[in-house]
C-alpha cells in the first residue's frame, strides 16, 4: 500500500473499500437521492464493518411510497438471508416506516434490498441511511448461541472479548477455557499459609497438585492443618486413601498420605525440604485443606558444663547459628584433648550438631622453679608446680644469704610464672656472706703468733711456690699483693684454701683463671727487686665458683663509707709466713698488731705512700713476714654488735725490713683505697 492511500484511508476512515479492512461507517442513500427515485429499480447494498463488530443501521430519512406490506415499493434489510424488516412510507408514525430506531445486524455484515414498481407519480424521494460498526458484547449470552466464549469469566473488549479466570486458576492456551492453579512453585519464605484449590470450596476433581516448601539447611518446617480439614476416604484392601489424599514427603521419612474428615493437626516434619501432592481422582468430593506452615530453627543439644570454666552465653535451647564461648576460670587453660588452645568458640550447625566439642579446662602449671645458684627451694603447698603452688627460696646458709631476707616465697601466679607477692618474678641472687668464720676465738701471733684452728680464718688462701697468701672475698675472687703474682699472669696458679695445715690432705684446690695486677703498680724485673711498694694489690679470679664450707669462705672487703684510719685499733694477720727466721711455717698462723703512724714506721729507703699503712705489735714482738705476703690483715667491722662483727681486710700484707720481727712492724697495701678498683674490676671479668 502506497503512502498515499494510506493517508486517504485514514482520513476518509475508509467509506468504501479500504484495501482489506472494511469502514468503521458509511453512508448508503436511494438512487437519486434527494431526487426522487427512479421506477423498476432493483438495487443491492452489501455493507460490511469489521469483524468483531456489529453493524448498525440508522435510516435518517425514508419516504417510500407506502403500500400493504410494501408490496411496490421497499427497502428491505437482510441479514445472513435473514429478513431484518422490509420498510416504505413516509411518516415514522407508518407502521411499516423504520423511523429513527437504529437496527443492529447480528453481524458485521448487512444487505440493503432497494425494490420500486414501474410508477412514482408522487415522487417519493427514497432513503437515505447511516450505518456504523458498534461493539458486541460477545459476553452477553445473548448474543453467543453456546452460552458465554469463556469457561469463568469474560470481559469485553471493543471488537473483541478477554477471558479470565478465578484465583487459583490459569487460562488455558485456547485463551477461553480456565484450568485449575494448583501447587507448582516453591515455598521459601519461613512461613505461609497453603490451602487446597479453590478452598473453602470443594477441591475439583482430577487433581494432581505438588507444593513444595524449601527453606534453607538449619530450618525445620511445621505444618499446623486447620481443623477445616476433609479428603474423601475410601477404604480398600487395608489402604485407606485410595483415590483422593494429601501426601506430605518430609525429607528423610517416609512419604504420609492423609485423608478423612480429621485434621492431622501439628506436623513437626523436622525437614527443611518438605513437599505435599494434592491428589483427587474423577470421581467423589473432597472439601479440601489448608494449612499455615512455620519454621524453626534446627535445635543443638545443651553443650553442658565444663569443670573448672564457663560456657556462655547460658540459654534454655541453643538453636541452629548460636554459638557458645568457653572460658576457664583464672589458673585453668583450655585444652582440646593434648593441645592448649588460646579461645574457644563452637557454632550450632544446621545439622543440629555442635562445630566442635566442648575442651577441657586443666589447671595450669609453672613448671619446674628456677634453680637457684647456692640456694635451693622448698616446696610449701600445692603438687605438680600446679596454679596457686607455693615455693619457698633460700640461700645455703651460713655460707650464703639473700641481701636482706632470709627467705623469698613464689606462688604460681595466672601468669604461669613463678611470682613472688610484689609480682616480681625474678629470683634475688644469694650473696656469699662475707666475714664470719667458723671458729671464733683469737690469741697468738705471726711471727711467734698462734696457730690457727680449721675455720677459724677460712678466707686465708695458700700458695706454695712462691710462697705468698691471698684473701677469699666471695666465691670466684680473692685479694693478694701484686708483688705475690707479679710475672705469675700467665702461669696457672694453683691456690689451697681450707686448710691450717699445709699437709692437709683435703684442701679446695682453686686454679687461677685470671691474675689481674693493679695497673700503678710498679713491676719488677725477672731477677731485680721492688723499689717502689705502692699499689701493691692484685685480684685473682679461679677459675671454678669456689665451694664455700665451713673451712672456707670469703673475708668482707671494708665498708666504703668508713673511715680508713684504724689506728690504735688490734687487727689480725695470718698465714703461712715464717713465724722464726728463715723457717717457714707448715701451718696457718695468726696474731694481733695495730696501726702505726708512718713516721713511726721508717725502715730502708722504699717510698711510702698514702696508699699503704704501717702495723705491727713492738711490744708483743708480733709481725708478718716472707711467705705471709698477700695475706690478710682483718678487723671486726664497726657498727655490729660484738657477736656479730664480721670481719674486714683492710690491709694486704706488702713489705718490711728484711728481718722480720726486728721492729715487729711493715707496710701493708690500704685496701679502702682499692674499693672502687676492686669493684670494676671483679664487674667487668
Ligand atoms: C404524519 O402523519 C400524521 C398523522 O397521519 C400527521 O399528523 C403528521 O403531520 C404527519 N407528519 C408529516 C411530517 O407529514
Ligand atoms: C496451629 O494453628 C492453630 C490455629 O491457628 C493455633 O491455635 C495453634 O496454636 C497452632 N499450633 C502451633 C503449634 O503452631
Ligand atoms: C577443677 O580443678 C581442680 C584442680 O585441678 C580439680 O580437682 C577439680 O576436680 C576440678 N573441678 C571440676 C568440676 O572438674
Ligand atoms: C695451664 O693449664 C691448661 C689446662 O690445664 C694448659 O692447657 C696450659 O698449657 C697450662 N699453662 C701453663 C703455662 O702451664
Ligand atoms: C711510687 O709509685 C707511685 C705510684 O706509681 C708513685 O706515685 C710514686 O711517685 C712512686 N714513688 C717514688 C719515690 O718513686
Ligand atoms: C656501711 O656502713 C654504713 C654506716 O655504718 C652502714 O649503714 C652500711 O650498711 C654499711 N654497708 C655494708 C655493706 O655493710
Amino acid at each position: 500500500m502506497d503512502r498515499v492511500h494510506l493517508i486517504i484511508c485514514l482520513l476518509w476512515a475508509c467509506v468504501n473499500v479500504c484495501d482489506g479492512e472494511p469502514a468503521m461507517f458509511g453512508e448508503v442513500s436511494s438512487p437519486q437521492y434527494p431526487q426522487p427515485y427512479p421506477a423498476n429499480l432493483q438495487k443491492q447494498w452489501d455493507l460490511e464493518v469489521p469483524q468483531g463488530y456489529q453493524l448498525q443501521l440508522t435510516f435518517n430519512h425514508l419516504d417510500i411510497e407506502s403500500s400493504p406490506d410494501c408490496y411496490y415499493d421497499s427497502v428491505t434489510v437482510v441479514s445472513s438471508e435473514k429478513v431484518l424488516g422490509k420498510f416504505c412510507g413516509q411518516n415514522s408514525t407508518d407502521r411499516l416506516h423504520p423511523g429513527d430506531k437504529p437496527i443492529l445486524a447480528p453481524g458485521n455484515r448487512l444487505q440493503l434490498i432497494f425494490q420500486t414498481d414501474d410508477s412514482n407519480h408522487e415522487s417519493h424521494l427514497g432513503f437515505t441511511a447511516f450505518y456504523q460498526a458498534v461493539d458486541i458484547d460477545e459476553c452477553s449470552s445473548s448474543n453467543v448461541e453456546n452460552g458465554s466464549p469463556c469457561s469463568q469469566i469474560c470481559l469485553n473488549t471493543l471488537g473483541s472479548y478477554l477471558c479470565a479466570c478465578y484465583h487459583g486458576y490459569t487460562l488455558r492456551p485456547d485463551q477461553r477455557t480456565c484450568v485449575l492453579e494448583c501447587g507448582g512453585g516453591v515455598h521459601s519464605e519461613l512461613e505461609g499459609t497453603i490451602s487446597s484449590p479453590g478452598f473453602p470450596d470443594t477441591s475439583p476433581l482430577d487433581l494432581d497438585c505438588i507444593y513444595t516448601i524449601s527453606v534453607q539447611p538449619g530450618f525445620m518446617i511445621t505444618l499446623n492443618f486447620s481443623q477445616n480439614f476433609h479428603i474423601e476416604q475410601i477404604y480398600s484392601q487395608g489402604e485407606s486413601c485410595l483415590f483422593h489424599w494429601l501426601q506430605v514427603s518430609a525429607q528423610g521419612k517416609e512419604p504420609q498420605k492423609y485423608c478423612g474428615g480429621k485434621s492431622p493437626g501439628v506436623l513437626n516434619t523436622g525437614a527443611h525440604l518438605v513437599q505435599l501432592e494434592y491428589h483427587t481422582d474423577g470421581y467423589g468430593q473432597s472439601q479440601g485443606w489448608s494449612l499455615r506452615y512455620t519454621t524453626q530453627r534446627v535445635q543443638c543439644p545443651h553443650p553442658g558444663s565444663i569443670g573448672n570454666g564457663t560456657v556462655t552465653p547460658k540459654f534454655a535451647q541453643y538453636l541452629y547459628r548460636d554459638y557458645i564461648h568457653v572460658r576457664c576460670n583464672p589458673g585453668y587453660k583450655l585444652m582440646m584433648g593434648e593441645e592448649e588452645i588460646s579461645g574457644f568458640k563452637s557454632i550450632c550447625e544446621r545439622n543440629g550438631q555442635w562445630h566442635l566439642t566442648l575442651p577441657e579446662c586443666k589447671i595450669i602449671d609453672c613448671g619446674a622453679p628456677k634453680p637457684l645458684l647456692n640456694g635451693v627451694f622448698e616446696r610449701i603447698s600445692g603438687e605438680n608446680n600446679e596454679y596457686l603452688s607455693v615455693i619457698e627460696y633460700h640461700c645455703n646458709e651460713p655460707y650464703y644469704r639473700f641481701q636482706d631476707t632470709s627467705k623469698v616465697t613464689y606462688n604460681c601466679a595466672v601468669d604461669r610464672k613463678w611470682t613472688e607477692v610484689n609480682n616480681n618474678d625474678v629470683i634475688p641472687p644469694c650473696y656469699p656472706v662475707c666475714g664470719k668464720n667458723t671458729e671464733d676465738s683469737f690469741g697468738g701471733r705471726v711471727f711467734g703468733g698462734k696457730s690457727a684452728r680449721l675455720g677459724q680464718i677460712p678466707w686465708q688462701l695458700f700458695h706454695s711456690s712462691p710462697r705468698g697468701g691471698a684473701s677469699l672475698i666471695n666465691d670466684y675472687w680473692a685479694l693478694t699483693a701484686a708483688h705475690v703474682v707479679d710475672g705469675l699472669e700467665n702461669t696457672n696458679m694453683t691456690w689451697l684454701g681450707g686448710i691450717n695445715n699445709i699437709k692437709d690432705k683435703n684442701p679446695v684446690t682453686m686454679e687461677a683463671e685470671k691474675i689481674i695486677i693493679h695497673p700503678n703498680y710498679l713491676r719488677v724485673p725477672v731477677g731485680g727487686h721492688q723499689t717502689n711498694y705502692s699499689n701493691d694489690i692484685a685480684l685473682i679470679k679461679m677459675s671454678a665458683r669456689v665451694p664455700l664450707g665451713p673451712n672456707i669462705r670469703p673475708v668482707c672487703l671494708p665498708n666504703k663509707t668508713h673511715e680508713p684510719v684504724m689506728e690504735g685499733r688490734m687487727g689480725t694477720v695470718s698465714g703461712f709466713g715464717g713465724f722464726e727466721r728463715n723457717i717457714k711455717s707448715e701451718i696457718l698462723r695468726y696474731g694481733h698488731i695495730r696501726e702505726y703512724l708512718s713516721k713511726e714506721c721508717v725502715f730502708g729507703d722504699l717510698p711510702v705512700t698514702h696508699n699503704m699503712f704501717c702495723a705491727g705489735d713492738d711490744v708483743n714482738h708480733v709481725d708478718s713476714c716472707q711467705g705471709d705476703s698477700g695475706g690478710p690483715l682483718f678487723f671486726p667491722m664497726l657498727g655490729y654488735g660484738t657477736n656479730e662483727q664480721p670481719y674486714e681486710v683492710r690491709g694486704i700484707v706488702s713489705w718490711g725490713p728484711a728481718r722480720c720481727g726486728h721492729v715487729s712492724k711493715g707496710y701493708y697495701t690500704k685496701v679502702q683505697n682499692y674499693l672502687g678498683w676492686i669493684e670494676e674490676t671483679m664487674a667487668n671479668n
